[in-house]
């Protein structure tokens, strides 16, 4: 494995030497001997050893002391081994930082006890300073980047605009975000606006996570796919887009976009890394973002519950569909708290192993 000076690192602290760089050189579109792997929600539920700190400290305790985030954070690197590391943290901190309540109740899930239904519930949101109102964050980030001294890149990231329209108007969690989906269609002016309030903080934050050592960030549209293709194009994609522009400059970005297949080919026209669900053939998931661009993804979470046996099976046949050039393995969406951590470490090593194979 080469070993390269991380030169676009911008943090005032860390001018560390990745060792382990293979996240950075797919995106980058570099050959190499095998794809990175990285799960989503890696830091969670499904290993021992972060509730044994869940049960200590409550959510957003654990979410504002960069301690904690460090060690949350390095878990999944020592337990499984995966090649990237990704802050623990939440896309809620942005609402919250914006001016609203944010709970997280014990199997509830999020919940905003006053959420935006009006253009008049603006007068409650601001566009914060991002360095005062999120200083933990970027102090998380410091702590975290020092202490993994190199050994594999972390990844900073935010909610897209959508999603968190979403949460902001809905006031929770929802299957169909039927409230903030009404939201957008009946009042089109204050969605926009909203949104570009989120846009805006979301740009300085991303930029706030780059500078403070973030080696690369992913925005997460969790809940677009819930939009039609057209809607996408009104409510989703202009955000994404000014995100992607205003933060590329400064590190690589990852847009996953839950279930938007359609919009593949703009997103990927941003010059993003793409996340897929894996309700999409690798195949046709190349050719919608063309040929230079960095796919992610797409193993359905649920087929960890496979054995280990064939958790490889199924991780050897996805390299073989997506290749090994321009492609992050990764889960399709979050890891789920049921899965046994021996299973995720067999969909880790079986990427590792497929690298030795080759
Ligand atoms: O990926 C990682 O390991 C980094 C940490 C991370 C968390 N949330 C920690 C978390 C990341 C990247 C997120 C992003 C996030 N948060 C998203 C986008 C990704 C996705 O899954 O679609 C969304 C929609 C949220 C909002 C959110 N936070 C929900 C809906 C929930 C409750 C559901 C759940 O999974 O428990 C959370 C809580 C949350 N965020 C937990 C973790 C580890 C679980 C908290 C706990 O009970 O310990």
């Amino acid at each position: 494995m080469s070993i390269i000076t991380d030169s676009n690192n911008t943090a005032a602290n860390t001018n560390t030497v990745l060792k382990n760089d293979l996240l950075l050189r797919a995106l980058r579109g570099d050959t190499l001997s095998r794809p990175p792997v990285w799960m989503m929600r890696q830091a969670g539920r499904y290993l021992p050893e972060y509730m044994v700190l869940r049960r200590k400290y409550d959510f957003f305790t654990r979410c504002q002391t960069p301690e904690l985030v460090c060690e949350i954070t390095i878990q999944p690197v020592d337990i499984v081994g995966v090649d990237a590391a990704i802050l623990f943290s939440d896309i809620l901190v942005v609402p919250q930082a914006m001016g609203l309540e944010v709970l997280m109740e014990e199997g509830k899930g999020p919940s905003l006890p006053m959420p935006i239904k009006s253009i008049e519930d603006f007068s409650r949101i601001t566009v914060p300073d991002v360095s005062d109102k999120l200083h933990y964050v970027m102090d998380a980030i410091k702590l975290t980047k020092q202490t993994l001294n190199g050994r594999v890149p972390l990844i900073g990231f935010a909610g897209a605009p959508f999603t968190l329209l979403c949460y902001m108007v809905q006031g929770k969690g929802s299957k169909t975000f039927d409230e903030a989906k009404s939201f957008c269609f009946t009042q089109p002016e204050a969605a926009h606006q909203l949104m570009q309030m989120i846009t805006d903080t979301t740009i300085q934050y991303l930029i706030a996570q780059a500078k403070a050592g973030a080696d690369v960030v992913q925005l997460f549209d969790s809940w677009s796919g819930l939009l039609s293709p057209a809607d996408f194009e009104i409510f989703a994609m202009p955000y994404i887009k000014q995100i992607v522009e205003a933060v590329k400059p400064h590190c690589p970005v990852i847009v996953f976009a839950k279930g938007s297949w359609y919009a593949l080919e703009d997103m990927a026209a941003t010059g993003a890394g793409i996340g897929v669900d894996w309700c999409i053939k690798p195949a046709l998931a190349r050719k919608l973002v063309g040929a230079n661009t960095t796919l992610q993804g797409n193993f359905d979470p649920a087929k960890l519950m496979l054995s280990p046996a064939e958790i490889k099976k199924e991780v050897n046949k996805m390299i073989d569909d997506f290749g090994i050039d321009k492609y992050i393995v990764n889960l399709g969406h979050g890891i789920t708290p049921l899965i046994p951590v021996d299973n995720a470490k067999a969909f880790v090593d079986a990427v590792k192993e497929y690298g030795a194979k080759n």
